[in-house]
């Protein structure tokens, strides 16, 4: 579905409205983050990841600082998929190198003791940063809101934290065990409220993260992709129809992608670095906006790759309704330069 009658200034979400725009309107997820030396500097002032997170003046800062440094056009809230986590009771801890820690929920017990209730109050803060963000923003601006998709915020819940092989949370949803499902409801209703209060502070956009798409087992894909996803998409429409709503079903197999782009209230899907790109504009870009780009290594190279990718991506893409980004986050060890370079590469053209 597109949304209509949005404001034309606003070159992002024109471009999820399903307008041609040219260029494409440009913004890189974990545009925030390590690889910004004024990042590091406001992460140490911080203290932790948490408390920048939860300390809304100093998340806002650093939502604006690649929009000041590079000139996005989408501007993503500063915050992270799993705070809700710690809203439903779990112990979350980022650990230097290791990533995320969590306590593990892997029984119907485990679910029955998460409180729901209690999420709103935890993530507060985040409401007031997206509030803060809409006066400090220019107007061009588009605000992004976020969370994480219920199959991925699961899988750090289930192997409590980053996981090789998501070998505890493929055999508890293979197992038939109705605590699962449990979960995967509690997941959608939370996320739901979460997006419509970030709608309500002031996000513009809001993009689904299922970064983990890829590990869940097959046949499962629609009911624990899809099926929530749906769920989550139609409720924004009901109470947001005029917010446009991205997802990101990483490695999704085609089929996949399909069922996600055929979704009533999915304005965008982006595409992460496996995606055959003239199979997604064939099958995909009549019915939603592309989102992607080249992969995250590609941008840490730099030079004639980058320049490579981004041409292959604008010929490619560019025709229809495209929003350029990468396949997937920034990585810490990216040269600052390469993004400023691909900024001016898509606006400017390659010559
Ligand atoms: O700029 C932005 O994109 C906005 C902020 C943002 C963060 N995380 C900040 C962050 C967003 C949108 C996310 C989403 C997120 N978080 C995802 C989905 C996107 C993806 O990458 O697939 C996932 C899976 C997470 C969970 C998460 N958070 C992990 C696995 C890690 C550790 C890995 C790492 O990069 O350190 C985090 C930490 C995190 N989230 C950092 C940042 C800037 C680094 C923390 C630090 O500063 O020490």
């Amino acid at each position: 579905m597109r949304v209509g009658d949005l404001p034309t200034h606003k070159r992002l979400l024109a471009a999820l409205a399903g307008n041609v725009q040219s260029p494409p309107p440009v913004w890189l997820m974990r545009q925030a983050g390590r690889y910004l030396p004024e990042y590091r500097a406001l992460r140490e002032q911080a203290g932790s990841f948490l408390d920048l997170c939860y300390t809304p003046e100093m998340a806002a800062q650093v939502t604006l600082q690649p929009v000041e440094r590079f000139g996005m056009d989408g501007a993503i809230l500063f915050a992270d998929i799993l705070l809700v986590c710690q809203g439903l009771g779990c112990d979350l801890e980022y650990r230097e190198g290791e990533g995320p820690v969590l306590s593990t929920v892997r029984s119907a017990a485990d679910v029955a003791a998460l409180s729901p209730a209690s999420v709103a109050k935890v993530v507060r803060p985040v409401f007031e940063t997206i509030r803060l963000l809409r006066q400090q923003l220019p107007d061009k601006v588009t605000l992004i809101g976020f969370a994480g998709a219920p199959w991925t915020v699961a899988s750090y819940m289930v192997e409590g934290g980053s996981s090789p092989d998501h070998k505890h949370i493929r055999d508890w949803a293979l197992s038939g065990d109705a605590g699962f499902d449990g979960l995967m409801d509690v997941l959608v209703d939370i996320t739901i409220d979460y997006l419509l209060a970030q709608i309500e502070a002031g996000a513009e956009a809001v993009q689904l993260f299922e970064s983990w798409a890829g590990s869940i087992p097959e046949g499962l894909f629609s009911r624990y992709c899809t099926q929530p996803v749906a769920r989550i998409v139609e409720a924004l429409t009901k109470s947001a129809p005029q917010v446009p709503v991205i997802v990101f079903p990483r490695l999704a197999d085609q089929a996949g992608y399909a069922e996600i782009a055929a979704l009533s209230g999915v304005s965008a899907v982006s595409m992460d670095t496996e995606m055959d790109l003239a199979w997604a504009v064939a099958h995909l870009q009549d019915k939603v906006t592309l989102q992607g780009g080249p992969s995250p290594e590609d941008l840490v190279a730099g030079g004639d790759r980058l320049k490579k990718s981004v041409e292959h991506f604008l010929q490619l893409c560019g025709q229809g309704p495209y929003v350029f980004n990468l396949g997937h986050g920034i990585v810490p060890q990216t040269p600052p330069e390469h993004v400023a370079d691909l900024v001016r590469w898509v606006r400017q053209g390659l010559t």
